[in-house]
C-alpha cells in the first residue's frame, strides 16, 4: 500500500432496476474501476414487482468496496476518489422508519402495475371533486389539464404518489408509520442517500428534482412539494425529503472505504444518460435501452407541455440557485425486459444475447407483432389495461420470428414516440443518439434505423447513465473544471466517438410495417378489466 499512487477521480453509483454498479472515472471518462451486483427482483402477482431496498443497499455497499479493492490493486489509493454522484431507477417507492430507519415494507417498483385500480379512483376524484390549481377548483378535462400543468405527468401507475397512495391503503406497516408521523417515503436515490450518510444516526432525508419530478406531488415550475397535491393524494408533508438540486454537496458518506467522500450528484438514471451524452441543451436528445426505454429530450428553460402523451420532466438543476433545465420525455415501459422475458420465463434463449442469434435467422418475422405491453402500456399510449399481445401467427411462426417481432416492438415504439415528439416539439429528429444494453448488437440498431426511418447514433462509449451522476458531482465540487453549466468545459470528456446505422429498408415498406402495428397496438389495448 506504500507504493499507491494518489489521483483525481469521480465515482458514481448507478442503482438500476436489476443490477447496482458503482464506476470510478477519470477526467476525460475513462473507467478506471467498478464493480457490478445484480439483485432478486420479486413478482409475488401478476403485474407486481418488488424490491427489498435493504437488498438494494447491500449491493450499493458491496459495489463500492469491490471497486475500490479493484482501484487499490490499480495501484491508485481510495483516497483519489473525490466525491460520487448518485443515479437510480426512477419512480420505484421506498417507504422507512424515521425510528429504525427500516424499511416498513417492500419498494413497489416502477413498472409494477397492480394500481390501476387507484389510476380509475383518482380519475374519478379528478371528475367529481377536482384538483385545487391557481385558486380554483378544477375539474373533468379542466382537472386533467391542471394535474398535467402542475406535474408534467398524467396519472399513471407509473408514478409514485400512486404507489405510495396503495401501500397506505394496502399495507398496515405503511399505513400505521404514516400516522404516527414515523414514516419517510424516497425514491431510490433517496433512499440511498439516507443509509449512506448514516441512515437512523443523521442520514438526511433528500430528494433529487430530476427524481422528485417523477413523484405527481411536485410542482414542476416552482420546485417544491405541493399542497393541492398532497391534498389529492391524502400524503402527509412529514413523510417526504427535502427537494434539492442535481448538483451540489448533500453530505458525506458515513462509512465503508469511502468514508468521509462527498455525494454531490444525484439524478434519474435517464437524466443521467442525457447529462453523460452531453445532450446538455435545448433540441439534444437521446435514447436509453435498458429495462424500459426512455427517449428524453432537451427542452431548455421551457417547460413544454405534450399534447401527444410525453411527459414534461426536469432534465436537471445544477446547484441550489441554478435555473432548472427541462426535457420531454417518451417513457416505453417495455424494452430489455421482453428479452429477460423471453430468456427467464419462456425459455427460448440461455441469454439475452442470444435473442439476436435466433433472430437473426429469419430475414424478417414473417408478419407476427409482439406488442410488449407486459405490464400496460405508458408513452404515448398509457392504457393501463393494454396487454402483451403476440398476433399474426400460423404455422409458419418459430421462436425466431418472435425472437425478431420483440426487437421490432422497441424500433415501433420509438417511432410512436418519436411521432409525437416531432408533433410537440415541431423538431423531426432525423438521428438519435443511443445507449444501454439493448444498442450492443449492430442488427437490433439495424432494426430500429428501418423501422424507426431515422440514422441511429451508437457512441463507442456508452456508460452514460454512471458518467451523467459522476459529471454531476464532479462539477458540484469543481474538479477537473467541469461545470455541468458551460458544456465547453466538458470537452475532453468522452470523445470515443461513434457507430452510425441509417436505413435500408424502402419508404413503402416502413409504412406497411408501422401500419401492421398499430392494428396490433389497438387490438391489444383495453383488454384488461
Ligand atoms: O423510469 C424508470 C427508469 O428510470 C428505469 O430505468 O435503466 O432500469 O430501464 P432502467
Amino acid at each position: 500500500p506504500a507504493m499507491l499512487r494518489h489521483g483525481e477521480f469521480v465515482g458514481s453509483l448507478d442503482c438500476g432496476t436489476t443490477s447496482t454498479r458503482f464506476m470510478i472515472f477519470d477526467r476525460y471518462a475513462n473507467v478506471v474501476a467498478q464493480h457490478q451486483i445484480e439483485f432478486p427482483q420479486y413478482y409475488p402477482q401478476p403485474s407486481w414487482h418488488e424490491h427489498d431496498a435493504e437488498e438494494i443497499m447491500e449491493t450499493c455497499n458491496s459495489c463500492i468496496e469491490e471497486a475500490c479493492v479493484e482501484l487499490e490493486k490499480l495501484g491508485w489509493t481510495k483516497e483519489s476518489v473525490k466525491a460520487i454522484g448518485i443515479t437510480n431507477q426512477r419512480e420505484t417507492t421506498v417507504a422507512w422508519s424515521r425510528k429504525t430507519g427500516k424499511p416498513v415494507s417492500r419498494a413497489i417498483v416502477w413498472d409494477d402495475s397492480r394500481t390501476r385500480n387507484n389510476v380509475t379512483h383518482f380519475t374519478n376524484q379528478l371528475n367529481s371533486v377536482g384538483l385545487e390549481f391557481e385558486g380554483e377548483m378544477k375539474r373533468g378535462e379542466e382537472g386533467v389539464q391542471a394535474l398535467k400543468k402542475l406535474t408534467g405527468l398524467p396519472l399513471s401507475t407509473y408514478f409514485s404518489a400512486i404507489k405510495l397512495r396503495w401501500m397506505l391503503d394496502h399495507w398496515e406497516t405503511v399505513r400505521k408509520a404514516h400516522d404516527e408521523d414515523d414514516l419517510l417515503f424516497g425514491t431510490v436515490e433517496s433512499w440511498i442517500v439516507y443509509c449512506l450518510t448514516g441512515g437512523v444516526n443523521g442520514g438526511i432525508h433528500v430528494s433529487d428534482v430530476t427524481n422528485a419530478s417523477r413523484t405527481l406531488l411536485m410542482n414542476l415550475s416552482k420546485l417544491q412539494w405541493d399542497p393541492a397535491l398532497l391534498k389529492f393524494f391524502g400524503i402527509k408533508p412529514s413523510v417526504l425529503p427535502k427537494i434539492v438540486s442535481s448538483s451540489e454537496v448533500y453530505g458525506d458518506i458515513a462509512h465503508g472505504s469511502l468514508k468521509g467522500v462527498k455525494i454531490a450528484g444525484l439524478a434519474g438514471d435517464q437524466q443521467a444518460a442525457l447529462i453523460g451524452n452531453k445532450c446538455l441543451n435545448q433540441g439534444e436528445a437521446k435514447c436509453t435501452y435498458g429495462t424500459g426505454a426512455f427517449l428524453l429530450f432537451c427542452t431548455g428553460g421551457d417547460i413544454v407541455q405534450s399534447q401527444h402523451g410525453l411527459l414534461s420532466t426536469v432534465a436537471y438543476q445544477d446547484g441550489p440557485n441554478g435555473k432548472p433545465v427541462y426535457a420531454l420525455e417518451g417513457s416505453i415501459g417495455v424494452a430489455g425486459s421482453a428479452i429477460k422475458w423471453l430468456r427467464d420465463s419462456m425459455y427460448m434463449v440461455a441469454t439475452a444475447a442470444d435473442v439476436n442469434t435466433l433472430a437473426a435467422k429469419v430475414p424478417n418475422t414473417g408478419g407476427v407483432y409482439f406488442v410488449t405491453a407486459l405490464g400496460g402500456l405508458l408513452a404515448p399510449y398509457w392504457d393501463p389495461s393494454a396487454s402483451g399481445l403476440l398476433i399474426g401467427l400460423s404455422s409458419y411462426t418459430t421462436p425466431a420470428h418472435i425472437a425478431r417481432a420483440t426487437l421490432e416492438a422497441n424500433a415501433f415504439m420509438t417511432r410512436a414516440v418519436l411521432e409525437s415528439m416531432k408533433l410537440d416539439s415541431k423538431v423531426d429528429l432525423k438521428h438519435l443518439k443511443v445507449d444501454g444494453g439493448m444498442t450492443n448488437g449492430d442488427m437490433v440498431m439495424s432494426i430500429l434505423a428501418d423501422l424507426g426511418g431515422f440514422t441511429v447514433i451508437r457512441p463507442e462509449m456508452r456508460e452514460s447513465t454512471a458518467l451523467g451522476s459522476a459529471l454531476l458531482a464532479g462539477s458540484a465540487i469543481g474538479l477537473f473544471n467541469w461545470n455541468i453549466a458551460k458544456p465547453e468545459t466538458l470537452a475532453d470528456v468522452n470523445t470515443a466517438g461513434d457507430n452510425r446505422f441509417t436505413p435500408q429498408m424502402s419508404d413503402e415498406q416502413r409504412e406497411k410495417a408501422w401500419k401492421g402495428w398499430q392494428r396490433a397496438v389497438e387490438r391489444a389495448r383495453g383488454w384488461e378489466e
